[in-house]
């Protein structure tokens, strides 16, 4: 194949090259026609001259529709005042398929429209680069755990029990048992650290949200480490080096990609440990400080978050939450037995939670104790149970949200273009 990417045109400037790709947008000059052709790779103007090619070629430009499909022929050349700073002279132009009326125009569209036509949303320009800043952050999350002896252990995604709490399990039918739809691959992870000490897994987790907010997807990706012998203290190093080392790693291949999204580059560019940590009744101060009315005991949502996380330039840790609000797996704090051992971290600039997680509990009688008094189902913790039987350690770990971290850096509104098709309250499609 002689196909030349768009990515490396600059390599070939001088040179006749072919280019196969679809329509983006046309307008005429004078006697001059331009064609915006993109590949997936990027985009060039590409000129056709009424003096350079044979007429039935020239009147080409007028069947072109938007998204049309055309392979290309031209010579590349560097052209200041072309998008991109290349442009091709064209000496041929193949057209594979004359596209039907596009529904996505350049003009304005609502976002119920756009999320309808999500399959073909992802050709706009913006959505290449969430896409390719998505792609970038799974590759550093991937790295940073892969270069540190991290072994990746796939946890099932059908269950029998719930991880999360049970009021947002997607529960199904598994031969006439009912199973749930993974929130966490937290509990499979535990008895492979205390196999292979550190270890992660990555994929997708379902969360049966009834509510509509931004930030909140029925199926999202997580990220979650887990290491034996780790304390809160020590998750908490790996939390914020783990998000400065991605943050980093996206500026350095993606600050392009960033900037066409408008992000202020400078925020980013702050995010390096330490994080400042507080605790959750520091973080009450805050709010009390802030006038907001907030009683002991409660879980921290959407506002009191934003409050706090306008605090700080940099993620926030908030550690020790009550108990009660926290899920029941976690070790309770021996100078406080009232407040477990977990972390949450803020993003800042009002991007919400990006990491929840913590140190489990140790102890088979605590932890059994916790699960009857949650109501779990003791028979489907038996294995569970069962790593703190036999050599049982303190152990630490998180679970960090992929589309979380995708809007925070992109500075999206709203998970839904964190990812590819997302799965939100009343929408399957497409
Ligand atoms: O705080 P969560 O619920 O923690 C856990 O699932 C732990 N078992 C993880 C662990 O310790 N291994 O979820 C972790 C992160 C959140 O901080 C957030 O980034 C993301 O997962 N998250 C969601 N992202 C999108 N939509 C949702 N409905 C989400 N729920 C959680
Ligand atoms: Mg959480």
């Amino acid at each position: 194949m002689d196909q030349v990417y768009i990515e490396d045109i600059s390599k070939y400037v001088g040179q006749e090259v072919t280019v196969k790709g679809w329509l983006y947008n046309k307008r005429s000059s004078g006697k001059i026609r331009f064609l915006l052709i993109r590949d997936g790779t990027s985009f060039i103007q590409a000129v056709l001259s009424e003096s350079d090619v044979p007429n039935k070629i020239f009147q080409l430009y007028d069947k072109l529709t938007q998204e049309s499909s055309l392979i290309v022929k031209g010579v590349v050349r560097k052209e200041e005042r072309s998008p991109g700073g290349y442009e091709l002279s064209l000496k041929d132009i193949k057209i594979v398929q004359i596209a039907e009326e596009y529904p996505i125009t350049p003009k304005p569209h609502g976002i119920t429209f756009l999320m309808d036509h999500r399959h073909l949303w992802f050709r706009s320009s913006r959505q290449h680069s969430i896409l390719r800043v998505r792609s970038e952050v799974i590759k550093a999350c991937r790295n940073y755990l892969d270069e540190r002896g991290y072994v990746l252990i796939d946890s099932p995604i059908l269950t029998p029990a719930a991880c999360e709490g049970t009021t947002t399990l997607f529960e199904t039918d598994y031969f006439g048992e009912k199973v749930f739809l993974t929130q966490s691959g937290q509990l499979y992870l535990e008895p492979a650290a205390m196999a292979l000490g550190k270890v992660y897994c990555f994929g997708p987790t379902f969360r049966a949200e009834k509510s509509k907010t931004r930030r909140h997807l029925l199926e999202f990706w997580m990220v979650e480490p887990e290491v034996a012998y780790a304390e809160l203290d020590d998750i908490m190093e790996l939390a914020e080096d783990f998000v400065s080392e991605i943050v980093q790693q996206v500026l350095r291949t993606k600050s392009k990609e960033l900037q066409s999204l408008g992000r202020d580059l400078r925020a980013l560019e702050k995010i390096k440990p330490p994080f400042p940590r507080i605790s959750y009744d520091e973080a009450m101060e805050i709010l009390k400080n802030k006038g907001i009315d907030f009683s002991w005991g409660g879980d921290f949502g959407a506002p009191e978050e934003d409050t706090i996380s306008q605090c700080f330039e940099l993620p926030v840790m908030i550690h020790r939450y009550p108990i009660q609000v926290k899920a029941f797996y976690m070790e309770p704090d021996p100078q406080r037995p009232e407040v477990a051992l977990c972390v949450d971290m803020i993003a800042p600039e009002g991007y919400g939670e990006i990491i929840g997680g913590g140190q489990r509990t140790a102890s088979h009688d605590y932890l059994l104790k916790r699960i009857k008094e949650e109501n779990l189902p003791q028979e489907a913790f038996r294995w569970y149970l069962d790593i703190r039987k036999y050599g049982s350690v303190p152990h630490s770990g998180f679970g960090m949200g992929i589309e979380r971290v995708v809007a925070w850096l992109c500075g999206l509104e709203h998970l839904r273009e964190a990812i590819p098709y997302p799965r939100m309250l009343y929408r399957i499609y497409p």
